[in-house]
C-alpha cells in the first residue's frame, strides 16, 4: 500500500485532458455559455497528435478524464484518443462525461472497445421545462432514449452525473424516478459551481444554499428503497466547513490546447504561465517557478480565485 498523501505535496492521482472547447448544448451554469456572452470563448480542440504528444509527458496515475469544458464526442479524434491513451498503459482507468446527444450508440461503445473503462453522461433533469432552463438544447426524450439503449447495450459500466442547482433541486426525484424507469444507473448528484463567482462578478443565486443542501439530502434519503434500479451519491457533503480541496497537488487540468492549469475548475493557463504539457514532462512541469509559487500559495489559504467552486470551503 502506497504511503498517506501528505497536504501540500504533488501526487498525481488523475489527470484531465480537455479534448475540445465545443458544445452543442448552452448550459446555464457552464463556462463555456458565460464566457460565450461575452465573446471571451474559444472552440479550440486536441487533435491526436498534439494528444499523442502530452500523453507522451503524463505521469502513470489513477484515473484520466478526457472531457473539460466542452463535448468529448464533438472530436472527430475521440477514438484514436481513447486508443493511445489506453496502449499507453499509463492509467487504471479512462473516463469521460457526456451530454449523450451528439453521438448514437454506436459510437459509445467504439470508445468503449479503444479502452474507455466507464462513461458518465449528464442529466440535470429529464422534465422539458426544467432542462430548457439548466442545460438549453437538450431534448430530453431523444436524452431519454440514448439512456436506455446505453444501460442495456454499452459494454462498459455507465453512470450518471447530476449537477443540482436551485432551478432543479424540486425536480431531482423526478428525475431519478425517470431514471429508474430507463435503466441501471449508479447517479453521482453534485453540486453547481457559480461561474458568475468564478469570474469575478456578482453570484448568480443559483447554488445550493445550506437549506437546499439539507432539502437534497433528504430528499436522496426519501429516495432510498424507492428506486431499485439506482444507486444514488451525493458526492458533496451538507457541511463541509472548513475543509481544503487538495485538487491543484492531485488533479491538474491540461486545456485543449496542451497547456497547464491548476485544477478542473481553475482551469486558465495563464495562472501557470503557459507552460504546454506537449514540451514539458507535467511533473516537471509542475516543479517551475510559477507553478511552485502558485502551489506554495494555495498550500497556505485559499486563494480569492476559488470562491465559487462547488469544492471550496462552504461559510454557511
Ligand atoms: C463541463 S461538462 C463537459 C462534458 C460534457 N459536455 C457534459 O456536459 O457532460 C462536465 C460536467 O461538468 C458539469 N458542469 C458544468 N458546469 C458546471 C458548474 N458550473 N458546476 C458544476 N458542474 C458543472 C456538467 O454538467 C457535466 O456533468
Ligand atoms: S454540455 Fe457540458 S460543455 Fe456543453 S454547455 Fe453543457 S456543461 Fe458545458
Amino acid at each position: 500500500m502506497s504511503a498517506p498523501w501528505v497536504w501540500g505535496e504533488v501526487s498525481v492521482d488523475t489527470v484531465q485532458v480537455e479534448t475540445t472547447r465545443e458544445c452543442n448544448l448552452k448550459c446555464k451554469g457552464c463556462l463555456r455559455t458565460v464566457r460565450n456572452r461575452s465573446g471571451n470563448w474559444t472552440n479550440s480542440r486536441m487533435r491526436a497528435d498534439l494528444f499523442a504528444l502530452v500523453l507522451s509527458n503524463l505521469p502513470p496515475c489513477r484515473i484520466l478524464i478526457l472531457n473539460g469544458t466542452g463535448e468529448p464526442m464533438l472530436n472527430p479524434d475521440i477514438a484514436s484518443i481513447v486508443g493511445l491513451a489506453r496502449a499507453s498503459g499509463k492509467f487504471e482507468a479512462i473516463t469521460f462525461n457526456s451530454n449523450g446527444l451528439t453521438a448514437d450508440i454506436a459510437a459509445y461503445e467504439a470508445l468503449a472497445q479503444a479502452g474507455l473503462s466507464f462513461l458518465s453522461i449528464s442529466v440535470d433533469s429529464l422534465t422539458q421545462a426544467v432542462a430548457d432552463v439548466v442545460r438549453r438544447g437538450t431534448k430530453v426524450e431523444k436524452l431519454a432514449v440514448r439512456l436506455k439503449e446505453l444501460s442495456a447495450t454499452l459494454s462498459i459500466p455507465l453512470t450518471v452525473t447530476t449537477v443540482v442547482s436551485q432551478d432543479n433541486l424540486l425536480d431531482v426525484p423526478e428525475t431519478l424516478a425517470r431514471l429508474n424507469d430507463l435503466g441501471r444507473f449508479t447517479v453521482y448528484l453534485t453540486d453547481l459551481s457559480d461561474v458568475e463567482l468564478l469570474e469575478g462578478r456578482a453570484a448568480s443565486g443559483q447554488v445550493l444554499d445550506r437549506q437546499g443542501r439539507m432539502l437534497l439530502t433528504s430528499l436522496v434519503e426519501k429516495s432510498r428503497g424507492q428506486f431499485p434500479h439506482l444507486d444514488v451519491i451525493l458526492t458533496q457533503p451538507t457541511q463541509r466547513e472548513g475543509e481544503r480541496c487538495p485538487a491543484p497537488f492531485r488533479h491538474p487540468f491540461i486545456d485543449a490546447e496542451g497547456f497547464l492549469a491548476p485544477c478542473c475548475t481553475l482551469t486558465d493557463a495563464h495562472y501557470y504561465g503557459r507552460i504546454s504539457i506537449a514540451q514539458t514532462p507535467l511533473v516537471e512541469a509542475l516543479k517551475m517557478p510559477m507553478p511552485d509559487r502558485w502551489l506554495a500559495d494555495y498550500a497556505k489559504a485559499e486563494p480569492a480565485a476559488c470562491q465559487g467552486c462547488q469544492h471550496a470551503i462552504r461559510s454557511a
